[in-house]
């Protein structure tokens, strides 16, 4: 944890807790973003401002989890334009290689704007001169230079959770110029991977005609510091409930379920078009046509969260997975015995890791991802040393675990022919699970809440 005694004042999209509207209460929102900010917050007696994910009710500051928390309002127009619209119709597919065709619409760009000063508005009455603000992610990115001229504040830091792309495509975005100088209001703006930071500071030369070499930018008079600080997870939390004897009961009752197979392939994601999910489901298809022994012995089990449904993409990618999931069972499966088990749902964080337990091979095909905190989670429960991780290189995670079967998920032979090698190698302790241990180990959520925070409080 940082040794910081600065308040650290959170601006993120979504608050770290959820409302419910049935039992009219808050409970803590899981994902990657909240497990790995709330342990510093807590710590540093912080404040997190963010939106409650309940469009149209006005909610007053509270505490909880230790945590004051202080929502911003979005009525329904709001969350379709700017959430729906501006951040997971342009700005997500644009920064995930255009995998989808990103659209660009002016009645979208103005509430981004529009909202982006609302929560600035809002982190400002709350922030005092020794205060670090810490503004997270793509939603936000007009925020840092909003707050600059509001707030006098420490330093402000901003945190990019999905990746920065490279300049050929970031430069067709019309408010390209205002997303940039944004971001240039902070003090330090953070990376997941080497690569995002290279292509913002080549987009920042090139667009703005900023001077400055790949880690510190001159700019209107300003030096602006980039930093690549990939982000990891409480490792200890994964370990623990890994070991637990509840999980190792539910791990031999969920194998023997699905008939004791030999080998069970897992996959965990948010059902998101960048997960390339339908590629591995593709690639486990092709790999047991091309080897019958497999079929009966080998199961694929895939945990997919509901995730921005009302969005076109998702929609369209939630029916090709589903049309997937039934062909593919449909040719391979038998009787009792499907090839793919298909959970759409989010499980609690026990029943994950037993999973993870019961995983011989963990399957982490991103198209692109700003990290993929999945694989970390696997290799955090792996503590027997057993186990593959198959690991997309175009996830931030391949940049640190090189041990991993590191896969191009578009290759389709490619990723056949490695899911059969991960298939045979799996059972065995291995050196590649201990590195990647290691190196999990070593770059957790606060090795990363020092980096980043040790940055902010120069
Ligand atoms: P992203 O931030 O794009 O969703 P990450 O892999 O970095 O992707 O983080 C996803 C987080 O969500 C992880 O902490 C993971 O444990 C959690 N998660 C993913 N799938 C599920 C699921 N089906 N049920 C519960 N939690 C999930
Ligand atoms: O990884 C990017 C991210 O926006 C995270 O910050 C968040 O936890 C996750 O995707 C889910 O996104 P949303 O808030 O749109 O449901």
């Amino acid at each position: 944890m940082s040794e910081a005694n600065r308040r650290v004042v959170v601006i993120a999209n979504r608050l770290p807790v959820a409302f419910d509207e049935t039992n009219e209460e808050w409970i803590a929102s899981p994902g990657g973003l909240v497990s790995a900010l709330t342990p510093i917050l807590r710590d540093t007696r912080g404040s997190w401002v963010g939106w409650s994910g309940i469009s149209d009710r006005d909610f007053p500051a509270f505490t909880h989890g230790g945590i004051k928390q202080v929502p911003v309002t979005l009525s329904q127009a709001d969350y379709e334009s700017f959430y729906l619209g501006f951040c997971n119709g342009t700005l997500w597919p644009l920064y995930h290689d255009a995998v989808r065709e990103p659209q660009f619409h002016r009645h979208w760009w103005h509430p981004y704007r529009a909202i982006n000063e609302r929560f600035a508005v809002v982190a400002a009455s709350t922030l005092s001169p020794s205060d670090i603000a810490w503004v997270q992610d793509y939603q936000l990115q007009l925020v840092p230079q909003m707050l600059r001229s509001l707030a006098r504040v420490h330093r402000i830091g901003f945190y990019l959770h999905i990746p920065f792309p490279p300049v050929e495509l970031f430069a067709k975005m019309p408010w390209r110029s205002q997303v940039l100088e944004g971001l240039l209001g902070a003090d330090v703006l953070a990376f997941q991977s080497r690569s995002s930071r290279r292509n913002f500071a080549h987009s920042v030369r090139e667009l703005l005609g900023a001077s400055g070499s790949g880690t510190k930018l001159h700019w209107q008079g300003r030096e602006v510091t980039l930093q690549v600080a990939p982000i990891g997870i409480d490792t200890s939390v994964f370990d623990r409930l890994a070991r637990s004897p509840e999980t190792q009961e539910t791990v031999e009752a969920t194998r023997a379920r699905m008939g004791a197979p030999d080998v069970v392939v897992l996959g965990v994601d948010r059902l998101d078009y960048t997960k390339g999910i339908d590629f591995r489901m593709r690639a486990l298809q092709a790999l047991v046509e091309r080897r019958p022994d497999l079929r009966g012995n080998v199961v694929f089990i895939q945990i997919a969260v509901p995730s921005r449904e009302d969005v076109d993409h998702y929609k369209k990618m939630r029916e090709d997975i589903d049309g997937l999931v039934g062909r593919i069972n449909g040719d391979l499966g038998e009787v009792g015995r499907p090839l793919i088990h298909y959970l759409y749902r989010s499980v609690p964080m026990h029943e994950l890791v037993a999973y993870y337990r019961a995983a011989d091979v963990m399957f982490v095909t991103p198209l692109r991802d700003g990290m993929n905190l999945v694989a970390k989670e696997y290799v955090a429960t792996r503590y027997d040393e057993t186990g593959a991780l198959i690991l997309s290189e175009f996830a931030g995670a391949a940049e640190q675990l090189r041990q991993a079967h590191i896969v191009n998920p578009y290759d389709l032979d490619g990723l056949a022919a490695t899911l059969e090698q991960a298939i045979d190698s799996s059972k065995g302790v291995g050196t590649r699970m201990r590195a990647l241990r290691r190196s999990v180990k070593s770059h957790d959520v606060f090795w990363w809440a020092d980096r980043c925070l040790g940055a902010l409080e120069l």
